[in-house]
C-alpha cells in the first residue's frame, strides 16, 4: 500500500483543509505515515502569512532532494497558501525542480486526478484564483471526504476568505473574497457530526463575525450560533477568529445567553496604538477595543480573551510599542500569539517607509512575550481551587485529558468511560500551560 506524509503549517483553516486532503488520500488507497523517509508522497500544506515558515518549506524541500534521487517514484508536493501567490509559485517551480505536484487552496477537490497524473510521471501544477461554487453558491468542499483529527471535537468551516485588507496581511490575496456557507449545510454538517458522536465544534473563518453578510438570505453569525445551540446532543460550540470591528451587541448577547457557546473569545488586537491600528486598516482604535473588552466581560464574566499581536509594524515607535504593552497589562489576555511583523510582497504595508530594524523587532517581541507570560501564569495560578466544567477529550499515560470552557487543558485521574462526557473538575495544581485536577462530580 502507498503511503503519504502530510505536514501542515499555519492556522486552523489549514489544519481543516489537511483533514480533507487526508480524507481524499485515504480514499485513493493511500495510508498515512509519520516518516517522510518511507513515504511515496510527501505533501506540505503551507502558510504564507509570515516569511519564516515559508523559508522552512524551502529548507525542508531541499532535504527531500536526496530522497527523490534515491527513489525517483517518490512524489513531492506543495499545496496551501504559498502556492496562491504568483511570484512564490514561480520561485517554487524554479528553485525546487524535484517538486512534482503543486495545487492551491481552491482546487483541493482535484487532488485525486492531479495525483494520478503525477504518479504517471508528469510535473503537475494547478492553482486556481478562485474557488468554484455551484449554482447555490456552495463550495466544492461540501461533498468531499474528511478524515478528522479527533473523534469528539471537529472543525467546521462557516466562512471562507477575507475581505478586510489589513495592510500587513496577505490572506485576502490568497484566500479570496468572503464567502459564507449556507446555514442549512452548516447545520446539516454539525447534526451529522453529533450523530457520529462528536460533542464539540469549532466554527472556522478568518472573520466569523462577517458570517452571512455576503448571502442573499437574512442571517447573521449570532443567528447561526442560536441555531446550532439548539442541536440536541451537541455540548460545546467554539469559534475563531473574531474581528473587533464586526463584534456587535448581538454577538455579545449570544455569548452570554447561549449555554453551549463556550466562554472563550479570540479577539486579535494586533497593536495597542491607535495610530498604528489606523495604518493597519483595522477599523477600530485602542479605546474602542478596550471598550469592547469591557462590554464582553460585563456580559460574560470570567470569559477568556485571547489575542494576536504584531510587533514592529512599519513606523512603530517605542511610544507606540509601549502602548501595546500597556494595553496587554490593561486587558490581561488569557494568552496571546505574538508575531514579528513580516513584510509580505503585494501588501500595502510592505511598501511603507520606516520599516523597523530586525534587532528592534526582536527586542520588542521578547519584552512582550515576557509580559504576557507573567500575565498568563498569574491567570493560570488563579484557577487553582476553582471548579471547572471539563469535556473529557482524550487519555494519556496518567489518566484523562480535557478542556475547560475557557479552553484550558486539564489532566486528571478517571475512567476511560468518561470520554466524551462533561465532568466537574477541581483544579489542584497549575503548571506553565496546563492544569491538574480531580473530578468532583461526573455530570453525564
Ligand atoms: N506579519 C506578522 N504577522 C502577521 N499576521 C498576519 N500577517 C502578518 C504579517 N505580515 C498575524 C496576525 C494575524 C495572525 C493570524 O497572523 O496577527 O492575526
Ligand atoms: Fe496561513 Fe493565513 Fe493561509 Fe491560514 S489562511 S494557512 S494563516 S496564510
Amino acid at each position: 500500500m502507498k503511503k503519504f506524509y502530510l505536514r501542515t503549517m499555519g492556522c486552523q483553516m489549514n489544519d481543516h483543509d489537511s483533514e480533507v486532503i487526508r480524507g481524499l488520500l485515504l480514499s485513493q488507497g493511500y495510508d498515512e505515515t509519520e516518516e517522510a523517509e518511507e513515504a511515496d508522497l510527501i505533501l506540505y500544506n503551507t502558510c504564507c502569512v509570515r516569511e519564516n515558515p515559508e523559508r522552512k518549506v524551502y529548507g525542508n524541500m531541499m532535504n527531500y532532494k536526496r530522497l527523490k534521487e534515491a527513489r525517483p517514484n517518490l512524489i513531492i508536493g506543495i499545496c496551501g497558501c504559498m502556492t496562491q501567490q504568483k511570484e512564490e509559485l514561480q520561485n517554487i517551480l524554479a528553485q525546487l525542480p524535484h517538486v512534482d505536484l503543486v495545487f492551491g487552496t481552491h482546487n483541493i477537490h482535484r487532488l485525486p486526478e492531479l495525483l494520478a497524473r503525477a504518479e504517471g510521471g508528469e510535473r503537475v501544477v494547478e492553482v486556481w484564483d478562485e474557488a468554484p461554487y455551484d449554482e447555490e453558491g456552495q463550495d466544492f468542499r461540501e461533498s468531499l471526504p474528511v478524515e478528522r483529527g479527533h473523534r469528539l471535537k471537529a472543525f467546521v468551516n462557516i466562512i471562507y476568505g477575507c475581505t478586510n485588507f489589513c495592510t500587513y496581511c496577505i490572506v485576502p490575496y490568497v484566500r479570496g473574497k468572503e464567502h459564507s456557507r449556507l446555514p442549512e449545510s452548516i447545520i446539516a454538517e454539525v447534526s451529522g457530526l453529533v450523530e457520529a458522536g462528536y460533542k464539540e465544534v469549532t466554527l472556522l473563518g478568518q472573520n466569523v463575525n462577517a458570517y452571512g453578510k455576503d448571502l442573499s438570505i437574512d442571517t447573521s453569525f449570532s443567528r447561526l450560533l442560536a441555531e446550532l445551540n439548539a442541536i440536541e446532543g451537541l455540548q460545546r460550540i467554539r469559534f475563531t477568529t473574531s474581528h473587533p470591528r464586526d463584534m456587535g451587541p448581538d454577538l455579545i448577547n449570544a455569548l452570554a445567553s447561549l449555554e453551549k457557546v463556550c466562554e472563550h473569545l479570540h479577539l486579535p488586537v494586533q497593536a495597542g496604538s491607535s495610530t498604528v491600528l489606523r495604518r493597519m486598516n483595522r477599523g477600530y482604535t485602542r479605546e474602542s477595543y478596550l471598550e469592547l473588552v469591557r462590554q464582553v466581560r460585563q456580559a460574560v464574566p470570567g470569559i477568556a480573551i485571547t489575542t494576536d499581536i504584531i510587533v514592529g509594524f512599519p513606523g512603530e515607535t517605542e511610544e507606540d510599542f509601549a502602548e501595546t504593552l500597556s494595553l496587554v497589562e490593561e486587558v490581561r489576555f488569557d494568552s496571546a500569539f505574538t508575531f514579528i511583523y513580516s513584510p509580505r510582497e503585494g501588501t500595502p504595508a510592505a511598501r511603507l517607509p520606516d520599516q523597523v530594524p530586525e534587532e528592534i523587532k526582536k527586542e520588542r517581541i521578547y519584552r512582550l512575550i515576557e509580559l504576557q507570560n507573567r500575565i498568563s501564569s498569574e491567570y493560570i495560578q488563579s484557577m487553582v481551587g476553582t471548579h471547572q466544567e471539563v469535556l473529557v477529550e482524550s487519555t494519556d499515560d496518567q489518566g484523562l485529558v480535557g478542556r475547560t470552557r475557557t479552553n484550558r487543558q486539564v489532566h486528571f485521574a478517571g475512567s476511560e468511560q468518561l470520554l466524551g462526557e462533561l465532568v466537574t473538575v477541581e483544579i489542584t495544581e497549575a503548571g506553565t500551560w496546563t492544569l491538574r485536577g480531580k473530578i468532583v462530580q461526573p455530570q453525564g
